[in-house]
This record gives C-alpha cells, structure tokens and sequence, in this order.
C-alpha cells in the first residue's frame, strides 16, 4: 500500500504536475470513504433487512386470521368442483380437442393399435380397462399394485390421474407434472376414449 503510493507520486513528479499526486490522494481517499461508505451501507441494508424479518413476525400472525377468512370460499369451492360428478365433467368433454391437448403426451407414449412402447406404453385400449395395461411393459411397483388390486383405468381414474401423477399415485414412474385444467383432463380422457375398436362407455 504504501509502496503503491509512493510509486504514483513518484509519476506524479515525474510528469512535474503536483496537481495530479494531489488528485490522486484525493482519488485515493474517496476510495477509502467510498469503501466505509459501502461498508455502512451494507451493514445498514442488514439491519434494515433484519428489521423487516423481524418486523414480518407481528403482522404474519395478524395476516393468518384474514387468510383464514379468504381459504374459506375458496375451501368451500374445490370440493363443490371435486364433487362434481364424473358424468357431467365427461359431458363437456370433447375427444377432438382431447387430442390437441395430448401432444406433450406424445414424447412418451403411442397411440395407435399394437404400437411400441416408449418411455410410457402404447395408450391403446387404456380407457376402460385394467391398470398396466401392456403386457411388458416395465411399469413401476406402483402401477403394479395398483393392477394388482382390480385398479381399472375409468374415466374418473384416468382423470384424476392425469391431474398430478405422481401426487395420485405415489411411486410411478410417468414424470409428467400433470394437466391442472379440469376441462383439458376431460378432454384428454375423451380421446383416450377413442382409442379403441370399440370405445367403452361413458360414465353415466
Ligand atoms: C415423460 C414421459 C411421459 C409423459 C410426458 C407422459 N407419460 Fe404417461 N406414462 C409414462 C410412464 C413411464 C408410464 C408408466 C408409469 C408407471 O409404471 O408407473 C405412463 C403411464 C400412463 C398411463 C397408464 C397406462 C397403463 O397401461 O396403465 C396413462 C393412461 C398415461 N400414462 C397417460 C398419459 C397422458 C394422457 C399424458 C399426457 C397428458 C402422459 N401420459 C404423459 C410416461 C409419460
């Protein structure tokens, strides 16, 4: 450091202007100032910072009561739809756009009679039938159970399935984060429907 110094005004004397070793001392102080500055700033914006963690405590406890009172309609309304019966979710549902909605499906899975696995298995005859569907394929241990129980890919399974994978059923392999809109679920289950020589029917 002082080394350093002494080499600028060395330079300064050297260019015979006295101004410039003055400019830089100056230079140099602002860039000690600057640096407590930056110091008092940022430990400032700490204490802010911290202020306002602990300033959050207080109003969080105050804030729970009118979450509460707004979780509420919206509590009483997911169910009111969860309740809806299948039948009439499956009324709306069309296969056509089913098949529009399906194309981030079409990575992992095929469609057409007797066609190859992929990372999913051929979705061929799936509605309607029993769970693990394809001979074969290397589903997961949960797929498996499932099947193992009787589990048959009705239109409500499929749709609820088809919302979060992996939340419905825990342990399957299908990494896909699901199709939130309920009509698109729908939808997806109608084409689903068609795929097949002699489509199952719908819920009634
Ligand atoms: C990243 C790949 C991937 C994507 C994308 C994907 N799937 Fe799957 N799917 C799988 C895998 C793997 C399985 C087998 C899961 C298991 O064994 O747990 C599966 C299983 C299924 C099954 C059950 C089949 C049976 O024989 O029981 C259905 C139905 C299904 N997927 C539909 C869909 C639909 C509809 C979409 C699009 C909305 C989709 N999948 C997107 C990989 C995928």
């Amino acid at each position: 450091m002082i080394g350093d110094q002494r080499g600028r005004k060395g330079v300064g004397q050297a260019t015979g202007s006295g101004q410039i070793g003055v400019t830089m001392d100056s230079l140099e102080l602002n860039k000690v100032f600057g640096a407590v500055l930056a110091v008092a700033t940022f430990t400032l914006g700490v204490h802010i910072f911290v202020g306002e963690v602990y300033k959050t405590k207080p109003p969080k406890q105050m804030g729970f009561s009118v979450q509460v009172a707004s979780a509420t309609p919206a509590a009483a309304a997911a169910p009111a739809e969860a309740a809806r019966p299948i039948a009439d979710i499956m009324r709306e549902a069309d296969a056509t756009r089913g098949q529009a909605a399906f194309r981030p499906c079409v990575a992992c899975h095929t469609v057409d009679k007797g066609g190859r696995n992929g990372t999913g298995p051929n979705l061929w005859d799936t509605y309607g039938g029993k769970k693990a569907h394809i001979d074969g394929f290397n589903y997961s241990a949960a797929m498996r159970t499932a099947a193992g129980s009787g589990g048959q890919w009705n239109a409500e399974e499929l749709y609820r399935f088809l919302e979060a994978p992996s939340r419905y059923m825990r342990g399957t392999t299908m990494s896909f984060a699901g199709v939130s809109r309920s009509g698109t679920r729908a939808d997806i289950v109608a084409y689903l429907r068609t795929l097949s020589d002699a489509p199952k029917p719908l819920p009634q």
